[in-house]
């Protein structure tokens, strides 16, 4: 049966956010390094992009580094960062051509130089893109972000230019790294793990949330499909009643 007939092309999530995980059980699956599964990995990255734009999804957030990532060992660590900068110099140019705006969240400053370079060429090149955004969390943690939001709001408060009582759910949103960028409507975890991972900690307050029992090399689109049926067929009650709705 074709999935795709079954999603309301009307209420697509204007914000996906993915955890990407299960790329190093991949591998040891097929008996590779675990690098091997990352490569693989970018192939279900440039899949789901594509099916994301060709739907309509606003805004897609990919986990592709958290904070707590450097602690895995050197190796893996700058196979990683290579793997990004090779990626992005590919595929670049075909984020223009799709018309796709790319951006990024987390601690950017403190990856590795060539990696930050690269990542903000793209950022600058793909900036007038308006069909859909592809934002990268990179050395990204909800609580590193939660924190900064914090001391912003703090020298804010200081320098007198905000008050205490000024500081809301919409102010403090303002200060997060996805400023402007609505909360997902769907969170999706790969590999069969049910944990958030410090991922999207003030964000995801009433995502709905999607777990699904596949490595991220093997998430398809057809996978993709699923997720989003899934999440059509819930009920966002968002405190209230059913009969309120
Ligand atoms: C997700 O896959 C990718 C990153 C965290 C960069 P993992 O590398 O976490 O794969 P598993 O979870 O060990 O299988
Ligand atoms: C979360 O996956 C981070 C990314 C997908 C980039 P991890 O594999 O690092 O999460 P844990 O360690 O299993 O919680
Ligand atoms: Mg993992």
């Amino acid at each position: 049966m074709d999935l795709k007939t079954q999603i309301n092309l009307d209420v697509i999530p204007p914000h996906i956010a993915i955890i990407m995980d299960g790329n190093g059980r991949w591998a040891k699956k097929y008996g590779k390094p675990r690098v091997f599964g990352h490569r693989n990995g970018v192939k279900a990255v440039r899949e789901i992009t594509e099916v994301a734009a060709n739907l309509g999804v606003s805004y897609l957030t990919l986990y592709a580094f958290s904070t707590e990532n450097w602690n895995r060992p050197r190796l893996e660590v700058n196979a990683l960062m290579s793997l990004l900068v090779e990626t992005l110099k590919v595929e670049i140019n075909t984020l223009n051509k799709n018309n796709i705006k790319l951006t990024a969240i987390g601690d950017l400053s403190q990856l590795p130089s060539r990696t930050y370079d690269t990542l903000l060429e793209g950022v600058e090149k793909t900036k007038n893109n308006d069909r859909m955004t592809l934002n990268l969390a990179l050395n990204y943690s909800g609580r590193w972000e939660i924190i900064q939001a914090t001391k912003a709001i703090a020298e804010k408060v200081k320098a007198g230019v905000l008050s205490p009582s000024e500081v809301s759910d919409q102010v403090f949103s303002e200060h997060l790294a996805t400023a402007g960028i609505p909360d997902p409507e769907l969170l999706i975890r790969t590999s069969g793990e049910y944990r958030i991972s410090n991922y999207l900690l003030w964000q995801i307050a009433y995502s709905e949330l999607y777990f699904v029992d596949i490595y991220w090399p093997d998430f398809r689109e057809e996978d993709f499909y699923k997720a989003i049926i899934d999440f059509q067929q819930r009920e966002r009650r968002f405190g209230k009643t059913s009969d309120q709705l």
